[in-house]
Order: structure tokens, then sequence, then C-alpha cells
């Protein structure tokens, strides 16, 4: 089989490697790929936005299968092209990427449909969220309504804050025309859990359930990243939650995209706090998380090939879905200033014998080197029988690994463990 994967990153890296492990798999593209996934697939410079050209090139490949990972191709109906032109598709079509394509489409859905969230108001008119932020409670959380990089939430803990946050969205245009929208939403406090789960539209599986360390520097200190590390599963997402989560949350949600003539096929990515009221949706995302997949996927024994037909096909329910139930770490190795201002072009060496447990995010080859290319290098995966083991094999591996201006966090799963102790 010829797979096309559109995407770049340490995700769509993790997603190659597992799809490798199929031995029907002969040959898989990724559009764009980068530097250090080349090792696993071949690359082509098509950018994950270029849909016509995404589309023209599975055609003149005739590939057989393709996987859309990121969230904007998704939401610009990558899927849509793909399938119109014959080619069978591992995402949701453009009218359910919106679950994440839109903020406002998304606590909407979950308003009309009862689905656990945080009490919110939606604006389009900047004096009329200017002046509701004049009295909502402290901390408020702003949100621009459409995709945003990661970087169109703000918790505003001053009234000076949520008046900033408001006039960049919706005046200065800071993420374009995402913000032409805002949701204004309660601030929430409690464990964080990410919750992947495969669906065919009617059947939902959820995946391992997993932790992100969203902040760049140890102790949940310094700017908000793209997730600087991640474990599998998570000790906070015990089996009551689970079930919990099933019934309130994610089969809700999934007759709820169908009710409203968008059922959603895919990965789809539930963002849950565990508040004293239960678990809540802070945020859904249509495809697989990053850093999430890298240990996630690592602890899928059934074949992913095999769960992602299944799921295109319709048939997820008669599929065997299995995960393993030891445990699994990522670090990322970042560059110094990251997520801010960092430097490229450092040469990066790996040891072969750490090739296995990493995951290229940001590198690019220059002649037969492999050399740093964004904020976020590389991910560090570990699987071991417990969560220590896994946390200090992970480290012991990034250990072997250098290039100039790297940094990580030392505290990837520290949280988890001391969750686990009480
Ligand atoms: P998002 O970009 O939607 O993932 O949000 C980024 C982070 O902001 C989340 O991981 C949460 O830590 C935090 N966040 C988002 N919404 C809320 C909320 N209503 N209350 C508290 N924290 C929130
Ligand atoms: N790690 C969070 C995300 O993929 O959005």
């Amino acid at each position: 089989m010829k797979i096309l994967v559109v995407g770049g990153g340490g995700r769509e890296h993790a997603i190659i490697k597992k799809l490798r492990e199929n031995p029907s798999v002969h040959k898989i593209y990724v559009l764009p790929g980068n530097g250090g996934i080349a090792r696993d697939a071949a690359c082509v410079p098509i950018k994950a936005t270029d849909i016509a050209g995404i589309v023209d090139f599975a055609v003149k490949k005739d590939v057989d299968y393709a996987v859309v990972a990121p969230d904007d191709p998704l939401v610009l109906g990558a899927v849509d092209a793909l399938e119109a032109v014959g080619v069978p598709c591992f995402g949701p079509r453009a009218n359910a990427a919106i679950i994440e394509g839109s903020k406002v489409f998304s606590k909407n859905l979950m308003k009309k449909y009862g689905i656990p969230t945080a009490a919110y108001e939606t604006f389009d008119d900047m004096e009329a969220a200017l002046s509701y932020a004049e009295s909502a409670p402290l901390p408020t959380v702003i949100k621009a309504d459409g995709l945003a990089l990661g970087k169109g939430v703000t918790i505003a803990r001053t009234r000076q804050e949520a008046r900033d946050a408001i006039t960049e969205a919706m005046r200065d245009r800071k993420f374009g025309r995402s913000g032409e929208r805002i949701v204004i939403e309660e601030f929430l406090s409690g464990p964080e859990v990410s919750v992947l789960a495969f669906t065919d539209g009617e059947t939902l599986v959820p995946m391992v359930s997993s932790m992100d360390h969203k902040c760049a520097f140890d102790g949940d200190k310094g700017p908000n990243t793209g997730g600087m590390g991640t474990i599998a599963p998570n000790p906070y997402y015990t089996a009551d939650i689970a079930e919990q989560c099933m019934e309130t949350i994610f089969m809700p949600t999934i007759r709820a995209m169908k009710a409203e003539g968008r059922p959603f096929k895919g990965c789809l990515y539930f963002g849950l706090m565990l508040t004293a009221d239960g678990p809540k949706v802070i945020e859904y995302n249509c495809r697989f998380g990053d850093p999430e997949t890298q240990v996630v996927l690592p602890l899928l024994t059934s074949d992913l090939l095999t769960v992602m037909q299944a799921v295109t096909e319709g048939r997820l329910a008669q599929t065997e879905v299995v995960f393993s139930d030891r445990n699994a770490a990522c670090i990322v190795m970042a560059s110094q200033g990251y997520p801010v201002a960092y430097e490229k072009g450092f040469e990066i060496s790996i040891p072969e014998a750490a090739m296995p447990h990493v995951y290229v995010a940001g590198a690019a080859q220059d002649g037969d080197k492999l050399v740093t290319s964004g904020g976020r290098v590389l991910g560090v995966t570990a699987v071991a029988d417990t969560l220590q083991d896994a946390v200090d094999e992970a480290y012991r591996i990034t250990e072997t690994i250098s290039f100039q201006n790297a940094f990580y966090r030392r505290d990837i799963g520290a949280r988890a463990l001391k969750a686990k102790e009480n």
C-alpha cells in the first residue's frame, strides 16, 4: 500500500513509525515532513495547507490511503478534497473539523446538547465584549474563535489583561480573522487530562489517557508552548472518571455531531478538566494531539492502519483496539528561547541506539547532517512497566542526544508521579 501523510512534526513522525509496523505498507509519502522524518518516509515539499497540491500529488502517485494530521488542512477541507478524487482518508471532513476550527461552534454545541463545559458568552462586537469583561469574575478566560496556532487563549487575572486580550484579538487582529469573534468563559480549575479517541461517527473508542506539560519551564512556569512533554496514562483519569466521561461527554459529543449533520470520523481529542463538579470540556481538537500522540501510539498494540481504515469505513464497532497497560513518557527537546525567539541551524547528534525512541519535530537536512529548524526540535519517548521507569529511561536517552542551545524540562511526569503516591 502507498500511504500519504499530511503534516510534518513529531506527531506525524509517531504516526508514520506506527504505520510502518504494518507489512502491507510499502511506501509512505509525507507532505512536507521534515529532515528527521526523512529516515522513515519520503518527504515531499508540498505545504500541509496546499490542498490543491496535496490532491494533485495523491492522484499522480495513485496513493491508496491518506492520513491528514494537522488542524489547518482538516479545517480547510483536505479530507473532502481527497475523498472527491477517490482517496480514502483518516480525518474529519471540514464540516466536522469545525469542532476545533470554531470555539463559538463548539461552545454552542456543548450548550445545546448539555455537555459539561465552562459557562461562557460569545461576542462579535468589541464594545460588548469589553463591557461584559468589566464585570466578569476574575480570572476570566478569553479565547479567539478560530485557529490561532495554540496561542488564542488568555487567562486574564486583571481587568487590564482582559481588556488587552480583547482589543488585541478584535481590534488589532493579532490572530487575523480568527479573532473576529471571541468566547469569554468561566475559569475552571482541576487536573487536566487529554483523551484522544478513535471514532467513525457512531462508535467511539478512547485511547489511553495522557497528560501534557504546556509551560516552557519546570514547575509549570514560563510561557505556554505547544507542549514540552507528555506521560501516559494520566493517573488522575481513573476508571470511574473514564466511565463518567464516556457517558456525559464522549458519546453525547458523537451523537451531537451526527444530529447536526456533521458526523465526525477520525481522531477526536478531548481536552478535559477534572473539576470539583466533575469532568468538563476545555477544548476539542479535530486531530491527534502533539506531543500526546508520541506517548499514546507507542502504547497501541493493535495495528494502526487497520484501526484507521475501520474508522474510515465505519467498522470501528467490529474492530479490536488494544492498548498495553504499560507507561510512556515523552521529553521534548527544544531550542533555547522557544516559544519566543530562537536560533536555528545547529547540528543534531542522535546515537543510533536512540533513534527508535525519537520523533523529530523541527529539523532539516543539510547535506548529510541533521540541523535544528524549529523551536521544538524532537521528542524522546520511552515505554516501561512503571511511570517512574518510563520517565527515567526517557531522560537517560535524552541525555545521549545533543545540539547547541538545547533545553528541556527536567520535571516531565513529576506531578503525575506525585499523584500516584496519594
Ligand atoms: P487551549 O489552547 O484551548 O488548549 O487552552 C490552553 C490552556 O488554557 C488549557 O490547556 C488550559 O490549561 C487553559 N484553559 C483554557 N480554558 C480554560 C478555562 N476555562 N479555565 C481554566 N483554564 C483554561
Ligand atoms: N498538545 C495539545 C495539542 O495538540 O493541541
